[in-house]
C-alpha cells in the first residue's frame, strides 16, 4: 500500500453530512484541493519530461492522469510489453510531489489487435463498421475485446500496486463517448440476455414493448435484435430497452475492470470520467455512481447565451449524482477546445472562474485536459496548461495563479454541497423516452427545460439543487420536475407523499404521462400525475414552429412556445396562476395549482402547460418560489448578476460568490473570512460590526467561511 502524501485520495470515512450520515470511502482529500491534468508523456520526446515536471511545480500541480491512451505503446505487439518507460515517468513524478491518477490504458486498442480482431469494432445501425484510426474503437460487449483489457489492467494493477505515486485508478476514459450505441452481433447476443434477465419470460418481453402493433410479437428470443435501421418507426420500448441496455454494457465493463483493481489493490480508490454535460445523454450516471469510489467529471463550455448556466448545471448535477460528497473534475480546458465548429479562446477570468464554479458544486479536485497542448494529432489546437505558446503567456500565468487561489481554498477540501431549499429533478428515463421519434412534437428537448428552470433559479439568485430522481426529495421545500414524462406508479407514489409532507412540486407539460414500459396511463393526461395536479387534458396541441400562444401571469403577458394543452380544471383546491390569453386555448387555464391540506401540512402541486423558456420562467418561478416562501440569499441588488453555492463541513460554510459578468460588482452585506477575492474596508457611515463589501473582478469568484448554519434540507 503506498505511503501517505498529500492530496491523496484515499480510501477512508469521509466526512459527515449535515444529517449525520457518514460519507462514503475514497470521497475525501484530506489536505487540500488537487490541481493538475491528463498527462500524455508518451505523445513528446523525453527531454521534455523535466520541463514538464519543473513546470507542474510552479503552477502547483499535484495530481496527473497518466497513460490514458498509451495501450500501444505500453503493448507493442500481443506479447510484448514496454512498462520501462511508463516506471520511470512514475519514479519522476513521485519525485517530484506529484501524485497519479493512474488510467488503465484500455479507452483505445492499439492496431495489432483490431487487425487481428476486426470482430471487436462497432457498428452503427446502418450496419456499417467504426474502423481504426481514432480512438474507442471497441464494441462494449466484444468478448474478444474485454479479455484483452482485462489482461492489461492486469498487468497494470500488478506492476504499479505499490508505486507510491499511485493515489487512484482511472478505469478507460469517458466510457461511450464515441461507442455507446453498438449494434453489432456482439450486441444482439448481449441485449438478449440483458432482457431474459429483465423480462424473464417472452410473453413478458412482448406485453411490456406492446408487440401486438405492427405484427411484432416475438416467437423466440433469436428472433429479438437492437433497433437497427427499419423501414419506419422502430419499437419505442425496444429503442427505450436498448438504451437502458447500452448503458448498463457500457456499466458492465467498468464494473469488469473495477474488479480487477480492487482485487489486486484493494486500497486504490476507483473511478472513471463521466461526462455530465451539453447533450451527452447515452450513459445513466446516476445508476453508476454506487460503482465508484469517488465520482469524476469532464466538463467542457458550450458557447451560447446559457454557457455558464449550462456549466453550473452539470457541476450542479455531478454533485447531486456524488450525493453531495466532494468529487473530481478530471477534465475542463483552460482556453479553446478543437471539436466545436468554432472553437472560442476563453477570455480573461474565465479559466480561474470556470473552474472555481465546479469547485464552488463539490470539485475537489480541478484538473484540465490536458497537461503540454499536443504539436500533432487531432487536439492540435485544443488548450493546455502549456500552450504552444510555452510558459511565457498569459494562459500559463493564469494557470499558475489558479494554482495559488486553489492553494488559499485548501479548508474548504472534503466539505459538502449544502443542501438547498429547492431542487430541480433530473430522470435519465424521462430524457430519453421523451425525445423519442413519432411524438406529439420532435422539437422538445428534456435537458433544454431542466436547463432553462435552473437558469430562471439563477436568475432569481435562488440556491436549487439538482439531482437524480431516486434521491430523497423529503427535506425540499420545493421541487421542479420538468418534463418529467416516466412517472412509474413508484414515483408517483413518492411524488404524491412529498406533496401530502408539505412539498411544493412544480411539474410541465408532456409530465406523467408514460410509465416505465413507455405505455400511455389512461383515462386523460397527466397521466399518473392528474389526481396530485387535480386538471385533465384529452389532447395535446404541440404547436407549430415561429407559433406562440400568450400567456397573462401575475400581471405579466408571456410567450408560451412549442406546447399548448386545453387543461380542465377538475379539482376545488386548484387555482389558476396562468391564463391562455390567444390562441386555441384563450381563456383556459394555463398554469395551475393545487393545494393539498394533510393533516398540519399544506403542499402544492403546480403545472406549466407550455414552454416558457428561460426568460419567461423567471416571473412563473418567482411566484411559485414567492408563495412557498423559499427566497434569495443574495442581497437583491446582486441577484442575477452573482451566482452563490454554499459548500459545508458542518462548522464552517462556505459560500462562492461567482460574478456572472464581465463587470466588477461589489456585493454587500456577506460576513466571514474571505479565503478568495476582496473586502473593501467598511464605509465610516456604517456601523462598526459592518461588513465592507465583497468586491468580485470581473468574472471574478470570492469564497467567503462563515460560521454554519443549520441546514435547510
Ligand atoms: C474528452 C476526452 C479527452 C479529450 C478532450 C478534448 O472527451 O476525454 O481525451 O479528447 O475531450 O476536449
Amino acid at each position: 500500500m503506498p505511503s501517505p502524501t498529500p492530496h491523496r485520495w484515499l480510501r477512508r470515512p469521509g466526512p459527515r453530512t449535515p444529517s449525520g450520515e457518514q460519507a462514503a470511502p475514497g470521497t475525501h482529500a484530506p489536505t487540500g484541493l488537487s490541481y493538475g491534468a491528463d498527462y500524455n508523456p508518451d505523445q513528446w520526446p523525453h527531454e521534455v519530461w523535466d520541463e514538464d515536471v519543473r513546470l507542474m511545480r510552479e503552477a502547483g500541480v499535484t495530481v496527473v492522469s497518466l497513460a490514458i491512451f498509451s495501450w500501444a505503446r505500453i503493448q507493442p505487439s500481443e506479447d510484448t510489453w514496454d512498462f520501462a518507460w511508463l516506471d520511470e515517468v512514475m519514479d519522476l513524478l513521485h519525485e517530484n510531489g506529484i501524485t497519479v491518477d493512474l488510467a488503465t490504458a484500455t479507452a483505445s486498442p492499439p492496431p495489432w489487435l483490431t487487425t487481428k480482431h476486426p470482430e471487436v469494432l462497432p457498428q452503427t445501425r446502418t450496419g456499417e463498421t467504426l474502423w481504426p484510426g481514432a480512438r474507442q474503437q471497441w464494441r462494449p460487449t466484444s468478448p474478444v475485446f474485454r479479455e484483452h483489457a482485462l489482461r492489461l489492467v492486469e498487468r497494470m494493477a500488478e506492476r504499479y500496486a505499490d508505486h507510491p505515486a499511485l493515489v487512484a485508478w482511472h478505469v478507460s476514459n469517458e466510457l461511450g463517448c464515441h461507442n455507446v450505441y453498438d449494434y453489432s452481433d456482439d450486441a444482439a447476443a448481449a441485449f438478449r440476455a440483458w432482457l431474459r434477465d429483465r423480462y424473464t419470460t417472452l410473453d413478458a418481453l412482448n406485453d411490456a414493448w406492446g408487440t401486438a402493433f405492427w405484427s411484432q410479437r416475438y416467437g423466440a428470443w433469436e428472433q429479438v435484435l437492437p433497433p437497427r435501421l427499419a423501414a419506419s418507426h422502430p419499437n419505442p420500448t425496444q429503442q427505450l430497452d436498448f438504451k437502458r441496455f447500452s448503458s448498463d454494457a457500457l456499466r458492465d465493463h467498468l464494473r469488469a475492470e473495477a474488479a480487477i483493481l480492487r482485487r489486486v489493490t484493494p486500497d486504490v480508490p476507483v473511478t472513471t470520467n463521466f461526462m455530465v454535460m451539453g447533450e451527452t445523454k447515452g450513459m445513466d450516471y446516476a445508476a453508476w455512481a454506487d460503482d465508484l469510489d469517488f465520482v469524476s467529471n469532464d466538463h467542457y463550455v458550450l458557447p451560447g447565451p446559457q454557457a455558464l448556466d449550462e456549466l453550473s448545471f452539470s457541476a450542479n448535477l455531478t454533485g447531486g449524482i456524488a450525493r453531495h460528497r466532494p468529487w473530481f473534475l478530471m477534465e475542463h480546458s483552460t482556453s479553446a477546445v478543437n471539436w466545436q465548429p468554432v472553437n472560442v479562446a476563453k477570455k480573461p477570468g474565465e479559466l480561474a472562474r470556470d473552474s472555481l464554479t465546479h469547485v464552488a458544486h463539490g470539485a475537489d479536485a480541478v484538473c484540465f485536459f490536458q497537461w503540454r497542448q499536443s504539436a500533432a494529432g487531432a487536439e492540435k489546437y485544443h488548450s493546455g496548461m502549456v500552450p504552444h505558446a510555452g510558459e511565457r503567456s498569459r494562459l500559463f500565468r493564469d494557470v499558475v495563479a489558479l494554482g495559488a487561489t486553489l492553494r488559499d481554498l485548501a479548508p474548504v477540501a472534503g466539505s459538502l454541497q449544502k443542501p438547498a431549499r429547492a431542487a430541480i429533478v433530473f430522470d435519465w428515463d424521462s430524457w430519453w423516452t421523451s425525445e423519442l421519434d413519432s411524438h406529439p412534437t420532435d422539437r422538445l428537448r428534456y435537458r433544454q427545460e431542466a436547463l432553462d428552470w435552473y437558469s430562471a433559479f439563477l436568475a432569481l439568485g435562488v440556491r436549487a439543487d439538482v439531482v437524480p430522481t431516486a434521491t430523497d426529495l423529503a427535506g425540499y421545500d420545493v421541487v421542479v420536475a420538468p418534463v418529467l414524462h416516466v412517472v412509474p406508479a413508484a414515483l408517483r407514489d413518492r411524488l404524491t407523499a412529498f406533496v401530502e409532507g408539505g412539498g411544493h412540486l412544480v411539474t410541465t407539460y408532456f409530465s406523467g404521462v408514460v410509465d416505465q414500459d413507455d405505455h400511455a396511463w389512461l383515462g386523460g393526461y397527466p397521466g399518473a400525475l392528474r389526481d396530485l395536479l387535480g386538471i385533465r387534458v384529452e389532447e395535446f396541441a404541440p404547436l407549430l414552429d415561429g407559433e406562440s400562444a400568450t400567456v397573462e401571469l401575475a400581471g405579466e403577458q408571456l410567450e408560451g412556445t412549442l406546447w399548448t394543452e386545453p387543461v380542465d380544471v377538475v379539482d376545488p383546491d386548484v387555482e389558476v396562476l396562468g391564463w391562455y390569453k390567444t390562441g386555441e386555448q384563450a381563456g383556459r387555464a394555463a398554469v395551475t395549482r393545487r393545494t393539498v391540506r394533510a393533516g398540519d401540512r399544506t403542499g402544492s402541486a403546480a403545472y406549466v402547460s407550455t414552454r416558457f423558456g428561460r426568460l419567461g420562467l423567471v416571473p412563473v418561478l418567482a411566484r411559485l418560489l414567492d408563495d412557498a416562501g423559499v427566497r434569495s440569499e443574495l442581497p437583491a441588488a446582486v441577484r442575477g448578476e452573482v451566482e452563490l453555492a454554499v459548500r459545508t463541513d458542518g462548522t464552517d460554510d462556505y459560500w462562492f460568490l461567482v460574478n456572472r459578468t464581465a463587470r466588477p460588482v461589489e456585493v454587500p452585506g456577506v460576513t466571514g473570512d474571505v479565503l478568495a477575492g476582496r473586502r473593501l474596508a467598511a464605509p465610516a457611515t456604517t456601523g462598526a460590526d459592518a461588513p465592507g463589501a465583497l468586491l468580485l473582478d470581473p468574472r471574478g469568484v470570492a469564497v467567503v467561511r462563515r460560521a454554519a448554519e443549520a441546514a435547510t434540507a
